[in-house]
């Protein structure tokens, strides 16, 4: 697929999804698979590594800042870690393009080095709130300047002495409290972050996988400086956001029999599949095993009749990026569905609940956005245009939906498609969903 901003889908409408499938690598754990690799001491193997956009922007980062990284090669990468003081200046900014998850773990990861660096995005990303990171961050003594409305470019002031807090999250983010555990393992004493909602604990995982103590206790986790980061070998699983498409897009078209192999199942991130199974989605969670510390399994998906539900609160942080092909779920339910406590949708690569909204109208269902979530009436998905605005999930998304619409979905601004899932078309089209890719 083409990088062109122009890029635009135009999928076939109808079909089903058969066959056994393995999307790529998990995003998450690919990014923190290069950062810990990379400031460990010794050579850490990752395979099943997610060769998306997104993904390279933070293995370049850390090339750039002098950590030998041989690949990606078929989701092979060998890190030659530098420990936890190796990293070097880069000779420029470090662009992360798309990457939030980047931005932010890296804000804290580089809060306490001794060089100065600033960290940049592309348009959607300059545009995302960065506080939530840099607040907690300057408590702990880190000095990192972004626009006045608190969004990149960051410029983290070199030689900073971090100190160690107690830090009560407001919103429910891995991302803020992944960004303060990385910054704890240079800051003086105990870093601790109480998260009001379970969040991905990737990180918290991954430290101890590379030996690291992390102190858990309920909603509370803790780490101390002083540790060290012992090499690994990382395996990463197929990742449940992406597997969540195919996910939706087997359980509203009639007929399909889909299985997923070798999915990332951890409890934080399940999400997707609580509540497609409390829609009446027929889900089988197969031959489930670990897998470099994390819970795997394959996942086969029938079609089936869904219902609409009230979508529970303590769902949202564990399906949060699941909610453009869920909401897709909801147009072709029999009955209203209603979310509620989302309002960090509006705050992701773009403001999901708006741009799926737009979309949902557009081709014809009655979808009314909330402040903080979206009450969706199901109906019969027409044929239409819709834009993702550059959001990767929100044009696959849309691209699921054609397997139950009147006619083809055509969708532009799908070039980010490649920063998480790469394959995507043609992965769709060998299980049943044809997509065509204009420029
Ligand atoms: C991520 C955390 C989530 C998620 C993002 C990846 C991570 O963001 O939306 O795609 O890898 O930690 P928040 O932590 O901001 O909710």
């Amino acid at each position: 697929m083409s990088s062109s901003k122009n890029t635009r889908f135009i999928a076939s409408p109808g079909g089903q999804l058969s066959g056994r499938i393995r999307v790529p690598g998990d995003k998450s754990i690919s990014h923190r698979s290069i950062m810990l690799g990379a400031i460990t001491e010794g050579t850490t193997h990752v395979s099943g590594f997610l060769e998306g956009e997104d993904n390279l922007s933070t293995l370049n980062a850390f090339r750039a800042m002098g950590v030998s990284i041989d690949g990606p090669q078929a989701g092979q990468v060998t890190i030659h870690g530098v420990g936890l003081h190796g990293l070097k200046a880069p000779a420029g900014p470090l662009d992360v393009g798309n990457a939030g998850t980047a931005m932010r773990l890296l804000a804290g990861l580089l809060a306490a080095q001794d060089f100065d660096v600033t960290l940049t995005g592309d348009s959607s990303l300059s545009s995302r709130p960065m506080r939530r990171v840099t607040e907690p961050l300057a408590q702990m003594g880190a000095r990192i300047d972004t626009t006045e409305a608190g969004t990149p470019p960051l410029h983290i002031h070199g030689g900073a002495r971090l100190q160690g807090i107690d830090f009560q999250m407001k919103v429910a983010s891995a991302q803020v409290k992944s960004c303060l555990l990385l910054a704890g393992l240079y800051a003086e004493g105990q870093t601790c972050v109480t998260e009001p909602a379970p969040t991905r604990d990737h990180t918290e995982r991954m430290l101890e996988g590379f030996g690291y103590p992390v102190q858990r206790d309920g909603s509370r986790i803790c780490v101390k400086s002083g540790g060290g980061l012992t090499a690994c070998d990382i395996d990463v699983p197929a990742d449940i956001s992406s597997a969540a498409f195919f996910m939706v897009g087997a359980s509203i078209a009639e007929g399909s029999d889909l299985t997923l192999e070798h999915v990332g199942i951890n409890p934080t991130r399940i999400g997707v599949i609580n509540i497609l199974r409390a829609m009446g989605g027929h889900i089988d969670i197969l031959n489930e095993r670990t897998a470099g510390g994390e819970p795997v399994a394959d996942i086969r998906i029938r079609a089936s009749a869904l219902h609409g539900i009230d979508i529970p609160e303590d769902q949202v942080p564990l399906a949060i990026d699941e909610f453009p092909a869920l909401f897709i779920a909801a147009a072709c339910a029999e009955g209203p569905t209603v979310l509620t406590g989302a309002r960090e949708l509006r705050v992701k690569e773009s403001d999901r609940i708006q741009v799926m909204a737009d979309g949902l109208n557009t081709l014809g269902i009655d979808a009314r956005p909330t402040e903080d979530g979206i009450v969706i009436q199901p109906g019969t998905i027409g044929s239409g245009q819709v834009d993702s605005h550059g959001d990767h999930r929100i044009a696959m998304a849309f691209a699921m939906a054609a397997l139950r619409a009147t006619g083809p979905i055509e969708i532009s601004d799908c070039a980010n498609v490649n920063t998480s899932f790469p394959g995507f078309v043609e992965l769709a089209g060998g299980c049943g969903l044809s997509i065509a890719v204009l420029d």
